[in-house]
């Protein structure tokens, strides 16, 4: 855990709103006055949003699911040094769209790689840092599949098959079911007028703010 600063990230499949909420979180935080940093995974430094670009890049060589695996966790190692670590050091909220629950879903769900490894990487590239909040964004792979078409061409993971994205949503409630005091369930299905309620609220109790 950590000892200053408060670590939130936000998970969920492709189209369920992850982006469009983080925009609602940072007003939030803002009205309550609460500083913070937005950053998202993979990516947040040059040399990791560089690696973002090669794992989401659509390419005609095969990518294996090691070498994904490994680049992500290289991206992750920058990002931890350079912005997630001394952020949270200053004591402030750290806002991130997607970490280590996304490499379980999609790695381990998705890609099927043996979560043994992804738990050593985990151990290995973080210690014993996690996150103390993490918004699941769960909706059905068919509405969260229509919004996300909407945005445009499909990256390497968007082009995936409705297999693949099961796994993900599957292992994604998994993580939520093993790690109830981490996750919060939101139902990402529902408006965004309530999607935002929910997450409002249960913002206020994680950082001890009057919801009003
Ligand atoms: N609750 C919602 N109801 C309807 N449309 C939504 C909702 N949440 C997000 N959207 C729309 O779905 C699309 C994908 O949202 P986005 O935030 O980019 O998803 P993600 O970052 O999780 O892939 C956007 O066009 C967004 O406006
Ligand atoms: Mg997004």
């Amino acid at each position: 855990m950590n000892s200053q600063g408060c670590f939130i990230t936000v998970e969920g499949g492709e189209g369920a709103g992850k982006t469009t909420n983080m925009t609602f979180i940072k007003q939030c935080l803002d009205n309550w006055e609460v500083p913070y940093i937005h950053t998202r995974e993979p990516g947040g430094t040059e040399l990791a949003e560089q690696i973002r670009e090669l794992l989401l890049n659509k390419r005609d060589e095969k990518v294996a699911p090691t070498a994904e695996l490994l680049l992500v966790f290289a991206a992750r190692a920058q990002h931890l040094a350079e912005v997630i670590i001394p952020a949270l050091q200053q004591g402030k909220v750290v806002l991130c769209d997607r970490f280590t629950d996304a490499t379980y879903a999609y790695q381990g769900g998705g890609r099927q790689l043996d979560v043994s490894l992804i738990q050593d990487l985990e151990q290995r590239v973080q210690g014993t840092l996690r996150p103390d909040l993490t918004l699941l964004l769960d909706v059905s792979i068919e509405t969260g599949m229509a919004r996300a078409g909407q945005r445009g061409e499909l990256d390497r993971f968007e082009q995936e098959n409705i297999a693949f994205f099961n796994r993900v949503r599957e292992a994604y409630l998994a993580r939520a079911a093993e790690y109830p005091q981490q996750f919060a369930i939101i139902d990402a299905g529902k408006s965004l007028n309530e999607v935002q309620k929910q997450i409002k609220s249960v913002l206020a109790k994680r950082l001890n703010i009057s919801n009003e």
